[in-house]
């Protein structure tokens, strides 16, 4: 099948790679010019591992091309994938007018039976908005032609990307006409043959699922960290609480770390799409509400942890700070959390010695017009980082830093003093270190 992604990202460019994989030839296209013509050089341009692989392998036995031409995707396809962002707005509305200009563009292009599908996350009634918006340019052309439009959002998680699209949980498609029922199912036979599980659902139900299952995930990530404020206060172990509750099958181990809280270009803009959702139709999502202020707070009271320690002064302080990304595995810096604790300890006075395994260029080109250049370091390794420094913080769980030696990172920081945002150490093993080790959930009293 003739396949186009629209909107070449994380997930366009992932899931074009991977339907390649599965056999379909993919067409992706994207407005930027410099990262098509990157693609057609072989240059990817995010960080997911395998992806380079997947993407050389199959643009070299023809199945997988770029373009910046959306007339030319639309044209070679029978089914057109909208994969462009959904970011949020001021008051914390889904901003739909990249998939709006993508609708309009297809209308304007069209001229056979097509199945345009919203692969981005959208709030439900998009798939009916993007039907009128095409029907308008068709009518503007004085053409009829019968389309359908689907919903296929996308449960991928970056760093872990490919082997989600090819072994996922569930594929999910919202679809109304049994022709483009057909035609999807035919799409996902590479999965469904493999026993992958495809449900079918009305359109609506298919949008609310992608922003149910975000919203609930970054949900157990506040109900966590609020379990670990109160054994903090409470002198129990989060960790042990943590086990204890992970191994009920109800609940599940997974998201149940306590941490710095959710980043990334997808839950806090979901979770916010999902409450905005809810006052347009006159209900307040209280849960949702609680989710985004505990997960905002959790940050706060992290760099307020590392701010009281030195006396709420860090002038002529130097802080080592591991990880920016907002996860491990990813370059992606997008709402992470290590970047307000890098904005405020900056603006609180002190230096910074920051290493991060792939995500530093990310960074350096966010911080190009930031206040003080010359407060932060860029080290090139994490030792580096360390050097001299009167603390480390830590705001991603790379492995690279669980395997640290930390005796070494002892020997490294001028005060052997940790802040740990993501609790990737066992304590005892810091304490026999000769480490002070802050975590997240460490009793008050210890
Ligand atoms: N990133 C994830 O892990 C993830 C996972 C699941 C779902 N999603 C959802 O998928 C959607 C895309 O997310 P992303 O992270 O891939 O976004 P992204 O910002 O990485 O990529 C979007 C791409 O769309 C391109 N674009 C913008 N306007 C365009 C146009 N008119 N025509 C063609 N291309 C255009 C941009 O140049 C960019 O390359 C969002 O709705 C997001 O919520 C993301």
């Amino acid at each position: 099948m003739q396949i186009a992604m629209i909107g070449v990202g994380y997930v366009g460019l992932v899931s074009g790679a991977c339907f390649a994989e599965a056999g379909q030839t993919v067409i992706c296209m994207d407005v930027d010019p410099q990262k098509i013509e990157g693609l057609r050089q072989g240059r990817i341009p995010i960080y997911e591992p395998g992806l380079e692989e997947f993407v050389r392998r199959n643009a070299a036995a023809g199945r997988l091309s770029f373009t910046t031409d959306l007339n030319e995707a639309v044209d070679r396809s029978q089914v057109i994938f909208i994969c462009v962002g959904t970011p949020s707005r001021d008051d914390g509305s889904a901003d739909l007018h990249y998939v709006d200009e993508v609708a309009r563009g297809i209308g304007r292009t069209m001229d056979e039976y097509k199945v345009v599908v919203n692969k981005s996350t959208v709030p439900v009634g998009t798939a009916r908005r993007v039907r009128r918006l095409i029907m308008k340019e068709l009518a503007r052309r004085g053409l009829q032609i019968e389309f359908d439009v689907v919903s296929n959002p996308e449960f991928l998680r970056e760093g872990s990307a490919l082997q989600d699209f090819m072994h996922p949980d569930r594929t999910v498609v919202g679809v109304e006409s049994p022709r483009a029922r057909d035609l999807m199912g035919e799409l996902y036979r590479f999965w469904t043959e493999k026993n992958y599980p495809l449900y079918f659902m009305d359109v609506a139900s298919a949008e609310m699922t992608k922003y149910a299952a975000n919203a609930f995930l970054a949900t157990k990530i506040s109900f966590m960290n609020e379990i670990a404020n109160l054994c903090a206060l409470t002198g129990a172990n989060v960790e042990q609480v943590r086990v204890g509750i992970g191994s009920d099958s109800r609940i599940g181990e997974r998201f149940l770390f306590p941490g710095l809280g959710y980043g990334g270009s997808c839950f806090p803009k979901d979770v916010k799409a999902l409450i905005y959702i809810g006052k347009t139709m006159g209900y307040t999502f209280s849960i949702l509400e609680a989710t985004n202020i505990v997960n905002q707070a959790q940050r706060h009271r992290f760099i307020l942890a590392i701010s009281a320690y030195f006396d709420h002064n860090l002038d002529g302080k130097t802080l080592a700070l591991w990880g920016l990304a907002f996860k491990p595995n990813t370059d992606d810096i997008r709402e992470a959390p290590a970047l307000t604790v890098m904005e405020r300890l900056l603006d609180l006075g002190a230096d910074l010695r920051v290493y991060d395994p792939v995500a530093m260029a990310e960074v350096q080109k966010h911080y190009k017009n930031y206040p003080y250049p010359e407060r932060v370091f860029f080290a090139p390794t994490p030792e580096a980082a360390l050097e001299g420094a009167d603390a480390l913080v830590i705001n991603t769980e790379w492995d690279i830093f669980r395997r640290f030696d930390v005796g070494r990172m002892k020997t490294l920081l001028k005060t052997p003093v940790v802040f740990d945002g993501r609790n990737i150490y066992q304590p005892a093993t810091m304490t026999e270190a000769g480490i002070r080790y802050f975590y997240i959930g460490k009793p008050v009293a210890e």
